[in-house]
């Protein structure tokens, strides 16, 4: 429940507002909106209407009518995009400890993963990292890294890979020396991921609500901190379709307060919010 925030509000964002903006971004993107999360939509989307110098939402929905581009603009302003470079380090450690080794030893030349819901490009880039890392030979290798979002405007940022530098805080300095350009001049307080590392990972779009286009399976995939903003139906087919584009054996990261629970049987947890996909008997 909120109290009187409307009286304060620049513009008026009623009830009926309110459930036309959750609709919208629950079919288009199966992002489902708290009802106790009113404030925050009307803040998220406000900038928007001042943007396009709107008077109020009735004259943002109409204009998203006739300007269907501004569509996806009304469904960055709402996407939550909050990530970390080597964000739930555990996740990372057991890249290199478990899985980099299997692929050695079994001289394995391709690797393929995915970054489901990469937002900024900070999860694909410190699997490049831990890869790099990990297989020596990488360049002898066919290695790479899918990363997808629905949201537009992060694909751009994490194309580019410039970031501020505090980002990198609690990196090894190693790791940012081999992986990172500082800015200087005007870039002064930026880094920019190397280009070695970039060629490894393709940013596409693609809103998981929608057909895959991917061919082939993947090593691994890591979709974290993705599926929280969807319902339990959503998870279920999601998880179902994230066990067909794994290979034989491979591994799902999901986020650590997303427990894919007991009503699936296609994985088997293995460590802390890690799950290895279950032999077809
Ligand atoms: C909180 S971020 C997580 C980023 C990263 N995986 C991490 O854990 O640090 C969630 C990302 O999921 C994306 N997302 C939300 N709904 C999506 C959908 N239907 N299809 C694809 N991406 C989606 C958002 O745009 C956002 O960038």
């Amino acid at each position: 429940m909120e109290f009187g925030l409307d009286l304060i509000r620049e513009f008026e964002f009623t009830e009926k507002h309110f459930s036309k903006v959750k609709d919208d971004l629950y079919k288009h993107a199966g992002i489902v909106i708290a009802d106790h999360k009113k404030g925050m939509a009307y803040n998220r989307l406000v900038r928007r209407l001042r943007a396009l110098e709107l008077l109020s939402f009735d004259q943002y929905f109409a204009y998203i009518v006739s300007n269907p581009a501004e569509f996806e603009q009304f469904i960055n302003a709402l996407t939550t995009n909050l990530s970390a470079f080597f964000r739930e380090k555990h996740h990372f450690s057991f890249i290199k400890s478990k899985i980099l080794p299997v692929f050695r030893e079994r001289g394995q030349q391709q690797i393929r993963v995915w970054s489901a819901g990469c937002s900024n490009g900070e999860e694909a880039y410190s699997i490049a990292m831990t890869l790099v890392d990990g297989m020596i030979n990488i360049n002898q290798l066919d290695v790479r890294i899918l990363a997808t979002d629905i949201d537009s405007s992060v694909l751009s940022t994490a194309g580019l890979g410039i970031y501020d530098i505090d980002r990198l805080e609690g990196m090894y300095g190693q790791s940012v020396q081999k992986y990172f350009l500082k800015g200087v001049g005007t870039k002064t307080g930026k880094v920019q991921i190397r280009s070695e590392l970039k060629q490894l990972v393709d940013f596409k779009y693609l809103n998981l609500m929608t057909a895959w286009p991917m061919q082939g399976q993947f090593d691994f995939i890591f979709c974290r901190n993705v599926m929280i903003y969807f319902n339990r139906d959503t998870q279920k087919k999601l998880i179902e379709n994230f066990s067909r584009y794994l290979k034989a054996d491979g591994y799902l990261f999901v986020g650590h307060s997303e427990a894919l629970g007991y009503d699936q049987e296609m994985f088997t947890l293995i460590g802390e919010t890690i799950y290895q996909k279950k032999e077809i008997l």
